[in-house]
């Protein structure tokens, strides 16, 4: 509902910014002492205890004065202090800079007993709803592996999320098979790197025509096309409600005998008043069966007035909807013991084409071959906030995948999926990758990006 379309128009010429062939990655801190969180069934677990993510979405400026909000330490030292009052346990972040270091901020945030779920698009490299296929190409894929290179060594990197609001309505359904093989890719990507196994999912619209058949599709197929949860944005709770009144209670039936960790991505109707009554429901074992928790859309006050807190320069002011959140968590523990979840987890079975599913074939696009290259040699630097984008830049995929090709088939030596905090660790070696300069010039339309600015 509160994705939005850019239309920008951007014409440049010269070389991607591609990894430079003699380049080493330079270990990066595994700064965090928290423990990483995984997947048993349909739940998250730290260690032997079941997780709840408790969170807030994270991106001061939005999409219109974007930056990296975890490269900036001074802005996030301000913003953890606020993180601790409100007592949550997880933030999002829409974009990053995948060439900024982060290593303050996340030991930061791992110190205040915080986990990151990072989307790991820009507006620059990410698919195009309307054309999904051109803009599934290695240029894109190279962008979001050097974020993975970025955050996999965080043991606070909780997941990171293949796609935010790419389809929305039923028309860009049609997108479903890309956002899917995107997610197949950076789980290979994440298993041949030899990282530990960060959870990776997507992020789905509030849209009630598609979203179960979003869900199952992302958790049908072969082993290596399912992703490890999913996600959707819901403001279908506007204070006063209930569990009955917004239909959560009928989500809740519907999601049963889901096998993946199911999570709010956004919440928080702010129709009328917030008063957050509806955390006393997802924490409760009337959901907690089926549902791991969820994050409120926003932190910061921005144009679409979801704001907790107003930012200006060093200083936050706490807006009444921070105290109304800090209280509803303080009322709500998480329920004992395990809240019924569901230890089977397993595949859904691929749903049908309709008039709301434009999918007629389960077979997803095969990888493209220059980024098939980046499971051995990695992907090298990645472009950040600037570049000369992905969405039209060749090397797109040729053909159908075959089950199974998205398996890990060989994990690089040299990384490290030990989580420790050793910088002395012997550097991953990237072998020489193509340099072939590439002209490009596109046209940018209707992509989603930051949940933000338009309901
Ligand atoms: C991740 O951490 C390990 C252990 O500290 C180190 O060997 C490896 O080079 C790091 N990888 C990256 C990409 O930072
Ligand atoms: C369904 O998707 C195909 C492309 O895969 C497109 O050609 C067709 O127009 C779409 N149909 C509808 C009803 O949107
Ligand atoms: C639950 O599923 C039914 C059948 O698919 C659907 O008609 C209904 O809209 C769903 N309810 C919610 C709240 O998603
Ligand atoms: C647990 O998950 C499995 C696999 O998705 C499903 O078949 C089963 O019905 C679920 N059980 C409950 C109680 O929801």
């Amino acid at each position: 509902m509160k994705n939005f379309a850019i239309a920008a128009l951007a014409a440049a010429s010269g070389v991607l910014a591609t990894p430079t062939p003699t380049e080493e990655l330079v270990a990066r801190a595994s700064s965090s002492s928290l423990t990483a969180i995984t997947v048993k069934g349909n739940a998250f677990f730290q260690g032997e205890n079941r997780f709840y993510i408790r969170g807030v979405d994270y991106q001061p400026g939005g999409s219109s004065d974007l930056a990296d909000p975890i490269a900036d330490e001074a802005g996030c030292t301000r913003d953890i202090a606020e993180f601790k009052k409100l007592g949550i346990n997880t933030v999002r972040v829409y974009t990053v800079d995948n060439t900024a270091s982060h290593d303050a901020c996340m030991a930061a945030l791992s110190a205040a007993g915080i986990y990151l779920v990072l989307d790991v698009n820009t507006p620059l490299y990410s698919l195009n709803r309307a054309t999904p296929a051109p803009s599934y190409n290695a240029v894109y894929l190279q962008n979001i592996f050097a974020t993975i290179d970025a955050f996999a060594n965080y043991t606070n990197t909780l997941a990171f999320f293949s796609g935010n609001e790419v389809i929305n309505d039923d028309t860009t359904t049609s997108a479903a098979p890309y956002v899917k093989a995107v997610t197949r890719d950076m789980r290979q990507y994440i298993g041949s790197r030899g990282y530990r196994q960060v959870p990776v999912g997507y992020s789905a619209a509030d849209v009630d025509s598609n979203r179960l058949e979003m869900a199952e599709y992302m958790n049908c197929g072969s082993d290596d096309e399912r992703s490890d949860f999913f996600a959707f944005n819901d403001y279908s709770w506007c204070d006063p409600s209930s569990f009955q009144l917004s239909g959560w209670d009928q989500k809740v039936k519907n999601f049963t005998g889901y096998g993946l960790p199911l999570f709010l991505s956004e919440y928080g109707c702010n129709t009328n008043t917030r008063k957050f009554e509806e955390v006393a429901a997802l924490y409760n074992t009337e959901m907690t069966s089926v549902y791991s928790g969820g994050l409120v859309y926003e932190y910061s006050q921005e144009s679409s007035n979801y704001g907790l807190v107003t930012i200006s320069g060093s200083s936050v002011t706490e807006r009444p909807d921070f105290s109304a959140l800090q209280s509803a968590f303080k009322a709500t523990a998480n329920p004992t013991g395990d809240g019924g979840f569901n230890s089977t987890g397993g595949a859904s079975g691929c749903p049908v084409k309709s008039a709301n599913w434009n999918v007629s074939s389960d077979a997803l696009p095969a990888i493209p071959s220059a980024a098939a290259a980046y499971m051995k040699k990695g992907a090298g630097s990645g472009p950040g906030l600037s570049g000369k984008g992905s969405q039209n830049s060749g090397g797109t995929s040729t053909g159908t995948a075959t089950a199974g090709s998205g398996s890990v088939s060989a994990v690089a030596t040299g990384s490290s999926s030990s989580g420790t905090s050793s910088k002395s660790a012997a550097p991953l070696t990237v072998q020489p990758l193509n340099k072939a300069p590439m002209i490009i010039g596109f046209i940018v339309v209707g992509f989603s990006f930051l949940g933000a600015t338009l309901l």
